[in-house]
């Protein structure tokens, strides 16, 4: 061990390299270069004494915060007798967390298909929806964000994150997200599954007219194609619900879930399907593998994490609407750069005038001490996904700091 904290400086001179030294530079360039120290509730510090209040939480994966002490005293509990596993049997540990999951999941999901990452779970359904159908096309929603592996990928909105690994898996074909009609002119009997998030997280924020989901439904149904939620960041009561896609009532037939799952302290991912989707596998039990799906220790941090979630969420809703009156007022003080407003729950979407102004609003608040996320896939729209332990203080503390960036910005 070095005495002398890792500042950015030493950071760069001694480590870049590790990590691409063009690729640290460019994060330097921007004002964005952090070397986390320790988290602990919503706050990160850095090795510099800098704290900053998360209100990004890496989309949802710090949902319940950081460290949350309920978290961590669970997994150091399971630490004393429990380790990974083996894909090939079971566990009580993992008997739970699955049990968990089909209690709280929407109507008949039951059968679970563990998973290390949201983007090898997305992967899984489509694969699992190939399967169950014999059909290949699968349709998503267009400005979509799935991951990065290859069927996650192959529905990838942002062109820089796909264009240079092309090509890709055949078969995908993007539809207007919202458009219940687009989707009814685009789906057929050849059509496996229709992938959505239940909000559009990375390009525009935007949640679909009340009816969308009941219709999507439908049309999957009369076709014979599989409904795949991604509740990655949905998921975990983002929306004010444990599962986004219950804020519209509607049952689809795989749903995928990982971030907030973690606890954010140990990867998870998860598929919760029907049970009749993994009926085409008959009685050749091992057709998918991953040596890390789901670890015991990590089924106890997820297991723990659902039921704080459950808990927690009558606060995080009665927080997240003063949230939302702090968030609408700063945007009707700066109607010259803020549009307006979107918000499901416990996700908020600033819709900016430019780009640019976009953009130095989420690296303003960074230098302020708050963190934000723009969308990959449009900078104009900033994100906020507090996290579900919030407290009044931290709203405080975000409405100074945000009302400080915009002043300058309109300056
Ligand atoms: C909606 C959505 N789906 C899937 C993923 C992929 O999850 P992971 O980064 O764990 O692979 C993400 C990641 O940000 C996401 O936002």
């Amino acid at each position: 061990m070095n005495d002398t904290p890792l500042d950015r400086k030493r950071f760069v001179e001694r480590y870049a390299r590790f990590f691409g030294r063009e690729r640290v530079a460019a994060i330097e360039r921007l004002g964005y270069l952090m070397v986390e120290a320790s988290g602990e509730g919503p706050y990160i510090t850095d090795t510099e004494g800098r704290r900053f209040l998360d209100l990004w939480g890496v989309g949802g994966v710090h949902g319940l915060g950081h460290r949350h002490p309920v978290l961590v005293a669970a997994m150091t509990e399971a630490l004393r007798t429990e380790d990974f596993g083996s894909l090939f049997h079971f566990s009580e540990a993992k008997a739970r967390l699955a049990e968990t999951l089909a209690r709280t999941t929407p109507g008949r999901l039951e059968v679970t298909w563990p998973a290390v990452t949201g983007s090898e779970a997305i992967d899984q359904a489509c694969k699992l929806a190939r399967g169950a159908t014999g059909r290949s096309q699968i349709l998503h929603g267009d400005h979509g964000y799935h991951g990065v592996t290859g069927f996650a990928l192959s529905m990838m909105g942002s062109p820089s994150m796909r264009a240079w690994a092309e090509p890709l898996i055949p078969d995908f074909q993007a539809v207007p997200y919202g458009d219940a009609s687009a989707l009814a002119s685009a789906i057929s009997e050849r059509t496996a599954a229709v992938v959505l998030e239940p909000v559009r997280t990375d390009y525009d924020g935007r949640a679909p007219d009340p009816g969308y989901f009941a219709e999507v439904r439908r049309l999957c149904d009369a076709h014979g194609a599989k409904l795949v939620v991604d509740e990655v960041v949905t998921g975990m009561g983002r929306l004010g619900h444990l599962w986004g896609i219950d804020h519209w009532g509607v049952e689809p037939d795989l749903l995928v879930t990982a971030k907030g799952f973690s606890g954010g302290l140990y990867p998870m991912a998860a598929v919760v399907m029907r049970p009749e989707v993994l009926a085409f596998w008959g009685d050749d039990p091992y057709r998918i593998i991953s040596s890390y799906a789901w670890s015991n220790v990590g089924a106890v941090v997820s297991r723990t994490a659902v039921e704080e979630t459950e808990r927690i969420l009558p606060h995080a809703c009665a927080m997240g609407d003063r949230l939302g009156r702090v968030v609408e007022e700063l945007a009707g003080r700066h109607p010259a750069l803020v549009r307006g407003v979107r918000r499901t729950g416990l996700l908020w979407a600033l819709d900016f005038r430019d780009e640019m102004a976009g953009a130095f609003f989420v690296l303003g608040l960074f230098q302020r001490g708050v963190i934000v996320v723009a969308s990959a896939q449009n900078l104009a729209v900033p994100k906020l996904y507090p996290p579900l332990i919030l407290e009044d203080e931290q709203i405080a503390e975000f409405a100074e700091k945000a009302e400080d960036t915009l002043r300058a910005l309109a300056g």
